[in-house]
């Protein structure tokens, strides 16, 4: 119950296990197809341009920012959360000017702030994360921001790594040109093919660069051929994550995505409840909590180091630190995919309660109980 990975669901694992076909194998282009279509359902997409590509998050991150950034290009960038800094390396990397919009750790952005960083800079792209993994704060009002982009002909990419398959996302409704996500967070995936979509307008930027981006790996004109039209070679898919990712997305077309964006908010509503009646506050806001992971503050003389070493030690259970601005004030608690369930959060109300209780903190495990059980009924 970290920031991720998450707990991988069984049938993912054993999808794993499949014999290899080979990258170009008819049977293989039938899974790549039917990959692409149920990753636009879980994105809430019709966008082509859909894919998974080989790598970790980053790589998909890398794929947007280094293939829609142009060397003299500007990116506005969040100050909100650690991958928003992510992003400014990423799009220095690729030539480009990076600006700021500025929000405190632990806040999400303002419209009126992206306007006005809109007004001074004219930036080419703006990035923003909608599920900021480092403070748990979820971005709220998407179609707002990316209106004033639009209305400055700037294209926009969401993080949505934190988000995909476990919070409401709408592509496509909300005016994202660029989403970038990573199966092994709600998707319940292991890491190693991370999905990506992109809109026709943000498509034909890419194709008609000036210069190509720096990565051949990333280089989404040459990705097109494997994963448009042609399905000619470009490097060796990852064929087991592919196996992995199609698995995931089953999971979730199965469930149903609203469905499970409803398991989310029930199953971490519980997790709310039961820490704050235990007697410990969450950092965001109730308007921009993000069910996915949340943060809890760490009570007043306890530390939050020992604290984690000791759910680990006694319970076998992961849950992380803070990071830069909040590190040793909240501890990260992921709620994400298939881990997403009443009895994880039961495991982690005791483990953690029992924790702050050896610390000598003045919290109350079966208040927290009674109201997570409270919650999980309603
Ligand atoms: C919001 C966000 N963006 C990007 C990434 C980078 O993904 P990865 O670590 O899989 O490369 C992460 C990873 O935790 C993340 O939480």
């Amino acid at each position: 119950m970290g920031p991720g990975p998450s707990d991988v669901h069984p049938r993912v694992l054993r999808a794993m296990s499949t014999p290899l076909v080979g990258h170009l194998d008819p049977s293989f282009i039938d899974i790549m197809n039917e990959v692409q279509e149920l990753m636009r359902y879980a994105f809430r997409t019709d966008n082509k341009w859909t894919i998974p590509v080989s790598g970790t998050g980053s790589a998909s991150m890398e794929a947007a920012i280094g293939n829609l950034v142009e060397p003299g290009d500007t990116m506005l960038v969040p100050t909100n959360g650690y991958f928003g800094g992510r992003m400014e390396s990423m799009a220095e990397r690729a030539g480009g000017e990076v600006v700021h919009v500025d929000a405190p750790w632990g806040e999400p952005l303002d419209p009126a702030d992206v306007q006005d960083a809109f007004d001074e800079h004219q930036p080419d792209v703006f990035g923003f994360v909608h599920a900021e993994t480092s403070t748990g704060v979820k971005q709220p009002g998407v179609p707002e921001l990316t209106s004033i982009a639009h209305d400055h002909d700037a294209l926009v990419v969401a993080d949505t790594v934190t988000s995909l398959g476990g919070v409401e996302l709408e592509v496509d409704d909300w005016g994202i040109d660029v989403a970038y996500s990573g199966p092994q967070k709600c998707l319940s995936c292991p890491p190693g093919a991370s999905p990506l979509t992109l809109n026709d307008r943000a498509m034909d930027k890419v194709l008609s660069r000036e210069k190509s981006p720096r990565s051949w790996y990333l280089d989404l004109s040459l990705l097109e051929g494997y994963w448009g039209d042609d399905r000619s070679y470009h490097h060796t898919a990852p064929i087991t994550n592919v196996y992995a990712i199609r698995e995931a997305l089953r999971l979730v077309a199965e469930e149903g995505i609203e469905e499970r964006w409803a398991r989310h908010r029930r199953v971490a509503g519980a997790l709310k409840a039961g820490v704050e009646a235990m007697g410990l506050g969450l950092n965001p806001e109730d308007e921009y909590w993000l069910p996915s992971l949340n943060a809890v503050l760490v009570p007043d003389g306890v530390d939050a180091g020992a604290a984690i070493d000791y759910v680990l030690d006694h319970y076998d259970l992961e849950i992380a630190g803070g990071l830069g601005a909040l590190a040793g004030d909240i501890f990260r608690v992921g709620c994400m995919g298939h881990s997403a369930r009443p009895e994880n959060v039961s495991f982690l109300l005791t483990a953690l309660g029992e924790a702050l209780e050896a610390q000598g903190a003045d919290v109350d495990p079966e208040a927290g109980f009674a109201a997570m059980r409270e919650q999980l009924r309603q």
